[in-house]
């Protein structure tokens, strides 16, 4: 069977990927230490999943406006007012089956065979296949460690040429858990306007965030920048509400009502029931998020001190999301990758079948000296899987 090219050009999900050997092994009864996922081990809370059983119960079950209910859009409106003190207009908004949905459907609007978009490295998996499909060219852009892998100014330039597009931020970030400060914002906004770039501002991670600091979405910054960017949010995360499949976006109107078109001809709306219990997620209590980013403050330091003592081992201190990303590169002298391996592969496969530990190796995210751990597992959990990783990379030669 000849496939389309197109599907020749991508990969599945590696952390997906990751998640279906994990849960292989596990049927087969072996205990794995699970830091592969990128979902909080949260329930969704349970005055959300009332809302959803009234939906059920009051018959909401029909097909509704392609591009959200207006009630969530009210929703979604009045959380960007209060949160990031945006304005915009239920024109301005789309609802799709989750966050990764409204991206997929944003880059088959705006982009064009052999545009380039900027995606500085690490980035979420995501990013670079959603832009081969639609024949955008990602030009990754390394970012150096020693700046907590964030762009400078300095890097956008040197990257730039006449055929950029568009740039990716995401903030906090997938894989490194590493924010942006307004500042750091404030001198991106002038190359992004010099430039003319479109931003797709991926701010999933929004409320995921420690030690007091302030979010800040780039769109906020300046009126003339958030006609330019698109605000990329959803409920996955903050709300633990991973399997709901809500994501939402915000940004011009024009491009906002083709992302709705697309929508209309593959997917249909969003879940009715999952819409109705993202508005409770909205508009309901807040508690239950200050809980779970209490709960990750706590396990990030905890691992980050686990980790600190592996000798070799260095990681940078996360400001947000759930995640963090240690380079293990010291060890990479004991490894032999094979043709089409790279090391972070090597290592991960080893420290799943050695130490029944699951990690992301971080050459899906286009940085192969560090291995993504995602901490949201319980304490326990990370004390051990640690321990089994010290033994494992002991035996390994360190
Ligand atoms: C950086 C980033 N953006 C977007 C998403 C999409 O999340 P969802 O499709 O569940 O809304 C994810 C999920 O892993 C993510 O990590």
């Amino acid at each position: 069977m000849v496939l389309a090219k197109r599907i020749g050009q991508i990969k599945p999900s590696p952390t997906l990927a990751i998640d279906t050997k994990c849960k292989a092994l596990a049927a087969q009864g072996v205990d794995i230490v699970n830091f592969g996922i990128g979902e909080p081990d949260f329930d969704t809370p349970d005055n959300i999943r009332q809302a959803a059983i009234q939906a059920i119960r009051e018959g909401f079950t029909r097909y509704t406006a392609v591009g959200g209910i207006p009630d969530l859009k009210e929703a979604i409106i009045q959380k960007f007012k209060a949160d990031n003190n945006l304005d915009y207009r239920p024109e301005e908004i789309v609802v799709s089956c989750g966050g990764k949905h409204s991206l997929y459907n944003l880059f088959q609007v705006l982009f064009e065979r052999g545009d380039e978009v900027m995606v500085p490295a690490p980035y979420w998996v995501s990013y670079p296949p959603m832009l081969l499909l639609a024949e955008a060219v990602p030009v990754i852009v390394a970012t150096p460690e020693d700046n907590g892998f964030k762009l400078t100014p300095e890097r956008l330039r040197e990257c730039l040429t006449p055929r950029t597009k568009g740039l990716i931020l995401n903030s906090p970030s997938n894989p490194t858990g590493s924010v942006y400060t307004r500042q750091e914002l404030e001198a991106l906004a002038e190359v992004i306007l010099e430039h003319h770039l479109f931003v797709i501002s991926d701010d999933i991670y929004e409320k995921i965030l420690f030690d007091g600091q302030e979010f800040v979405s780039l769109a906020q910054l300046d009126p003339e920048l958030k006609a330019r960017t698109f605000v990329l949010n959803g409920v996955s995360k903050t709300y633990a509400m991973t399997g709901w499949r809500i994501g939402y976006m915000a940004g011009l109107e024009t491009v906002i009502k083709a992302v709705t078109k697309i929508q209309s001809q593959s997917t249909s709306n969003p879940n009715s029931i999952a819409q109705k219990a993202a508005v409770e997620a909205l508009r309901g209590p807040q508690d239950s998020v200050a809980a779970m980013v209490q709960e990750f403050a706590w396990r990030r330091d905890d691992i980050l001190s686990r980790l600190a003592q592996l000798p070799g081992v260095s990681c940078m201190r996360p400001g947000g999301a759930f995640y963090v990303f240690p380079n293990f590169s010291q060890y990479y002298k004991y490894l032999q990758p094979g043709p089409e391996e790279s090391f972070s592969d090597v290592l991960a496969n080893y420290l799943l079948e050695e130490a029944h530990v699951a990690v992301v190796a971080g050459s899906g995210f286009g940085e192969d000296n560090c291995l993504r751990f995602s901490y949201a597992t319980s304490r326990e959990r990370i004390a051990t899987g640690v321990e089994r990783l010290r033994q494992a990379l002991e035996k390994l030669g360190g």
